[in-house]
């Protein structure tokens, strides 16, 4: 079965066409981040006016790729949830014309489901169930993947999501927009032991996270050398942070695996490409006998590939939408919310 998905939530317009939820045919991305690098994070607005300009040269883009057009592929899919609303809703509306058009089921696919499935393009012989380490932009989860279209959330954020963090300390640190990269990058020549950093922990609550705390030790740091003309060791300071914020996810998300008696382990989402987020859980995984998966660094980003991979097992467990299909910003992971039926109004 050959999925056409459609990826709009954030600031990457994408389109991909998936076989059988396992191989990608075609994957084109469209980034706007140049453009919000000027103002320092997103700007939702022209989020979605870029999607609009973009959604149909990036289809046309994945469909040419492969050689199909429209007709040849047997359904689309679309992030319906979470995200900016309005650049959902432009690939939401997308979709149902395509489907509209050209007769085909239309497939809702929840954002964070999809980073999940990267790692079935990835990794073949990946198969429910198994906990999931969800770290992006926007969440920080540890997720039972009890089957493909089935999830339990143990773990979240109380706060900051870790990529969030990771752009904030990055901004004040001089390190531009989206800072999580960049950070990885100069910290990876520096001391993780330089500068002691909190640990924060969630009362109560062992499996979920805090990094505002973290954040703002680092951002007051950055702020007190400042007022004291002193100048910080920014390779040592991004450093220590990274390998903070790689203890806390890494020791939380394995206290989970042990308590749940998980040894299949994935990870997903932006911050799945951080070097010693990865190096952490390899080596626990590695003393605890367990099996981990990582997305390679091409699919950890946003992309439309995933989407196209959760897409063949939302359709095989019957999740397919009629045109009522609205798009959600928020909208928790083991919930569906696509077949609200709506009162036309005539
Ligand atoms: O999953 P994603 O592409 O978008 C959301 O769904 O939010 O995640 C983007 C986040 C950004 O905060 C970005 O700074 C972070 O992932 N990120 C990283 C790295 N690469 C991307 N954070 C730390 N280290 C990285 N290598
Ligand atoms: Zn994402």
């Amino acid at each position: 079965m050959n999925i056409l998905a459609i990826e709009t939530s954030c600031d990457e317009t994408a389109a991909a066409v998936v076989e059988d939820g396992r191989a990608v045919l075609s994957s084109v991305i469209y980034s706007q981040i140049e453009e919000h690098k000027l103002y320092g994070g997103v700007v939702p607005e022209i989020a979605s006016r870029r999607h609009t300009e973009q959604i149909i040269p990036v289809t046309r883009a994945a469909l040419d790729q492969v050689g199909l057009t429209l007709e040849e592929v047997d359904a689309v899919a679309v992030t319906y949830a979470p995200g900016l609303i309005g650049a959902l809703l432009v690939g939401v509306s997308f979709a149902k014309g395509l489907c509209l058009g050209g007769g085909k089921p239309l497939i809702p696919v929840h954002h964070i489901r999809g980073h999940i499935a990267a790692n079935y393009i990835a990794h073949p012989k990946l198969a429910p169930p198994f906990l999931c380490l969800v770290v992006s932009g926007g969440h920080s989860h540890i997720v039972e993947v009890l089957d493909y279209t089935r999830f339990c959330l143990i773990g979240k954020t109380r706060d900051d999501a870790a990529g969030e963090a990771f752009d904030k300390v990055a901004r004040v640190l001089g390190l531009g927009y989206p800072g999580g990269v960049a950070l990885d990058q100069i910290g990876s020549t520096g001391n993780p032991g330089a500068y002691p950093l909190p640990r924060p922990k969630v009362t109560g609550s062992p499996y979920d996270f805090s990094f505002s705390g973290l954040k703002t030790a680092v951002i007051n740091l950055a702020h007190n050398a400042s007022q004291k003309g002193e100048s910080l060791h920014i390779p040592d300071l991004a450093a220590s942070f990274g390998a903070t914020v790689a203890e806390i996810l890494t020791l939380r998300f394995f206290a989970a695996a042990r308590e749940l008696g998980y040894k299949t382990l994935a990870c997903a989402g932006g911050v799945s490409a951080n070097s010693r987020l990865r190096a952490a859980l390899e080596a626990k995984a590695g003393a605890q006998g367990c099996t981990l998966y990582l997305p390679p660094l091409s699919l950890c980003g946003d992309n439309a590939a995933m989407i196209g991979a959760q897409a063949y097992y939302e359709y095989q467990a019957g999740h397919t939408a009629d045109f009522g299909l609205n798009a959600c910003a928020s909208l928790p992971i083991g919930e569906d919310r696509y077949n609200i039926k709506q009162e036309v109004i005539l």
